[in-house]
């Protein structure tokens, strides 16, 4: 196959990118080169992966909604799978859950969440009108996915038009009281309109975690400031660390929730934003501005729905659960093992992050070497993650682990 000269492929300098590696089919943890090259994915295909690609009974369901339904304006309208997806994923999410907004990928998810959370206090006629984030955090490529991660050298160009947020830093170890003392100050200004956050560990922001008890004890405080709070579950949601949504993994319980991702295994994309009965109230009137103005042409896809359906029966299947226990002791056991060989080696269910010691950039040397090897591994500067579709064989993470531990010695 001839690579196409008129793709501009995403987070890419066109530049001086690589030939981009046509692939040519997928089965299981393994991608197929047009060459014939196999790839092990180990980040998942960017996270959204969870049972392996071409995954025959997700298949199947998509072909069975395609005969029936492929899509349908989702105001005024509705259907099956979306109805059914609504009532079976509400009682597994964390909180009180009690409507779902669907759009169509991860930054919509927040873009929503963020808007409904604006709009809540908008509608009372309050004057609430800050977001408050994590600094180093992510949650998207759209213009208020990107102001609510603060300004950064990735949204720089974009700058003037990304509206304020207030930042304060992730409570990783060793700053836990700076955060909450950060957040104090700014709660106490009374302009807070909400917090979002990815839960226990900053995703793009290099695979950090941090501490799930200093993340309940920030909730709290917002709770005691009336401020709402945003679990932004894109990345964390479906199982990824160790609890089927992270949040389950504390006490205090947010009032918006964001998925996408893994919701449907990585088939097809789909967004859902929840909420709370309290914020969806503070949308009800007999004004048609009160309502919540937003939407997307795919909105609640049946495609994508019957995909998330199919996703979630293989995810509550035991033989997952029992998939991703061993992913997660794995992981463990390796950082036990090789932790002093890192700057930094921790995992949090089945996401392991290794920060290399060095002074200088390795990324791109890191990741030609995976590749050389047939595995697909996307450092984020000197950080390597390892997030595998949860079909991987313990053999196959070992694997995975050998070819890591091959790039600490010697030259890459
Ligand atoms: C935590 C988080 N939120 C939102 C997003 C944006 O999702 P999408 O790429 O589907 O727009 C991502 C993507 O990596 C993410 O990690």
């Amino acid at each position: 196959m001839e690579t196409s000269t008129l793709i501009w492929h995403p987070f890419t300098q066109m530049q001086t990118a690589r030939t981009p590696i046509p692939i040519a089919r997928g089965s299981g943890i393994y991608l197929y080169g047009e060459d014939g090259k196999r790839y092990l994915d180990g980040i998942s295909s960017w996270w959204v992966n969870l049972h392996g690609h071409a995954h025959p009974y997700i298949v199947e369901k998509i072909k069975a909604q395609s005969d029936k339904l492929e899509h349908v304006i989702f105001a005024d309208f509705t259907h099956a799978p979306a109805v059914e997806l609504a009532s079976r994923l509400m009682p597994l999410l964390p909180g009180d859950m009690a409507k779902l907004f669907y759009s169509d990928n991860g930054s919509t998810a927040v873009e929503v969440a963020l808007k409904i959370a604006l709009q809540y206090w908008y509608n009372q006629k309050i004057n609430r009108t800050k977001v408050v984030c994590f600094k180093n955090s992510y949650h998207g490529d759209t213009f208020g996915a990107m102001s609510a991660a603060g300004r950064n050298s990735f949204n720089q160009p974009f700058w003037k038009q990304l509206f304020d947020v207030e930042s304060i830093d992730p409570p990783i170890k060793g700053q836990e009281e700076k955060s909450l003392q950060q957040l104090q100050v700014i709660l106490d200004k009374g302009e807070a309109a909400c917090f979002i956050f990815e839960p226990l560990i900053l995703g793009s922001g290099g695979m950090i975690i941090y501490s799930g008890s200093m993340l309940e004890r920030l909730i709290q405080c917002c709770h005691a400031h009336g401020v709402l709070t945003i679990a932004d579950e894109v990345m964390t949601g479906f199982g990824r660390t160790g609890t089927l949504f992270a949040c389950e993994q504390i006490q205090a319980k947010p009032d918006l929730i964001c998925l996408s991702k893994g919701l449907t295994g990585g088939f097809l994309p789909l967004g859902a934003t929840a909420c709370t009965e309290k914020i969806f109230n503070a949308f009800l009137g007999s004004h048609f501005h009160q309502a919540f103005l937003h939407g997307h042409s795919y909105t609640g896809n049946p495609l994508a729905c019957s995909s998330a359906l199919a996703s979630l029966d293989l995810l509550l299947e035991p033989s997952c659960f029992e998939q991703r226990a061993m992913i997660a002791s794995s992981h463990q056991a390796f950082c036990e093992a090789w932790h002093p060989r890192f700057k930094r080696c921790e995992s949090i269910g089945t996401i392991l992050a290794l920060e290399y010691i060095s002074e200088i950039s390795i990324r791109d040397r890191l990741y030609d070497f995976f590749l050389s090897q047939g595995l697909l591994l996307r450092p984020l500067g000197n950080v390597v993650y390892v997030m595998p579709p949860y079909c991987i064989q313990k053999e196959e993470l070992e694997w995975i682990y050998s070819q890591i531990i091959l790039t600490l010695d010697g030259d890459l």
